[in-house]
């Protein structure tokens, strides 16, 4: 156990949206051992469900699961209806988290993104399962920023959106013995967006099984955009079954804006090895 817990025991328990702040001192466990189900009313909708901010060595594991009630709100996320809907929440948010682990836990119908990881340094990602329907908007399993030294291991996804998504700014990517699908694949996106996104840099995405995503592999760029640097992945050893598109490069990708801006984008050191259909 850490020096600072927080420990669920076996039960189902209603969780309102709770922020957990440090820095603290010593290790912080964060255990599920059974259910947290999300509340549904709508002072509820912040931009997060379950927050941790400025902690060094976060455990989050004990086999239980997150249950968002995404149900209740994806009818919400409808842009074309409300271009300022508000974000919805994401089911675990981390922020400026370092040398963390989070294992064995399930997320399920989340209301928007499971996890959203944001500069975050040194963290295992290992035997968790993500999991809502194929229909369900935005509910990316892991989205990550900014963050450096990250492995995702032994896992299930298959959610509505990117199983996997990495932002601007991530380096040092390591995914493996991971499944997606369904889902729209792993993919880096959305790139360029913003003068302020850094470079993305160092990708292995090894032994991985993706199976009835559209995209499997999907890097999209902004129009207009900034230029950036994306350099050194690897794909390899990637299963496909009924995946359309193995690989796909969308540099013009702009849902609603309209622009002729040239992009300006640099790649460099790719390698697709392997891909087994
Ligand atoms: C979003 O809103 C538009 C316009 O009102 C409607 O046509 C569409 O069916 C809605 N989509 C969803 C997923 O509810
Ligand atoms: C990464 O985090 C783990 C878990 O807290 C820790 O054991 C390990 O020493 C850290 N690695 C580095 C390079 O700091
Ligand atoms: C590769 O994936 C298979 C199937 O998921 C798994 O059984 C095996 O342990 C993985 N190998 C490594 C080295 O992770
Ligand atoms: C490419 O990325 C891998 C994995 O992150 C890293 O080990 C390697 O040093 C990088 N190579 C270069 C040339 O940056
Ligand atoms: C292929 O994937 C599509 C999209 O997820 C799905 O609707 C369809 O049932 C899948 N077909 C097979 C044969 O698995
Ligand atoms: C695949 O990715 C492209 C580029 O982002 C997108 O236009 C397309 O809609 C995606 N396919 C599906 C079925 O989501």
């Amino acid at each position: 156990m850490g020096e600072n817990g927080v420990l669920i025991p076996t039960g189902v328990f209603l969780l309102r949206p709770v922020a957990f702040r440090g820095p603290c001192k010593g290790s912080v466990m964060f255990q599920i051992r059974e259910a947290l189900k999300a509340a549904t009313d709508k002072a509820s909708l912040l931009d997060h469900w379950i927050s941790f901010q400025y902690i060094d060595q976060l455990m989050i594991n004990g086999g239980g699961s997150l249950d968002g009630e995404g149900a209740s709100a994806w009818p919400l996320n409808n842009r074309s209806k409300d271009p300022n809907c508000l974000p919805l929440p994401v089911s675990m948010r981390l922020d400026f988290v370092t040398n963390s682990r989070i294992s064995s836990i399930t997320s399920i119908n989340s209301k928007n993104f499971h996890f959203n990881i944001f500069a975050y340094k040194n963290i295992t990602i290992s035997r968790i399962r993500i999991s809502a329907p194929k229909d369900s908007p935005n509910t990316d399993g892991i989205h990550l920023g900014s963050s450096t030294d990250i492995r995702i291991l032994d896992s299930f996804f298959g959610t509505g959106d990117n199983c996997i998504s990495m932002g601007p700014g991530s380096k040092n990517i390591n995914i493996n013995n991971v499944h997606c699908g369904p889902g729209h694949g792993i993919s880096i996106s959305s790139l360029g967006g913003s003068k302020m996104d850094a470079d993305v840099t160092g990708f292995v995405v090894r032994n991985c099984s993706l199976v009835g995503t559209s995209n499997s592999t999907r890097i999209k760029i902004w129009v207009p955009s900034y230029p950036l640097l994306v350099s050194n992945l690897t794909f390899e050893q990637i299963k496909l079954r009924n995946v359309s598109n193995p690989i796909f490069i969308d540099q013009q990708y702009c849902p609603s804006r309209i622009s002729d801006q040239k992009v300006i984008l640099f790649f460099d050191l790719f390698s697709f090895l392997n891909f087994n259909t």
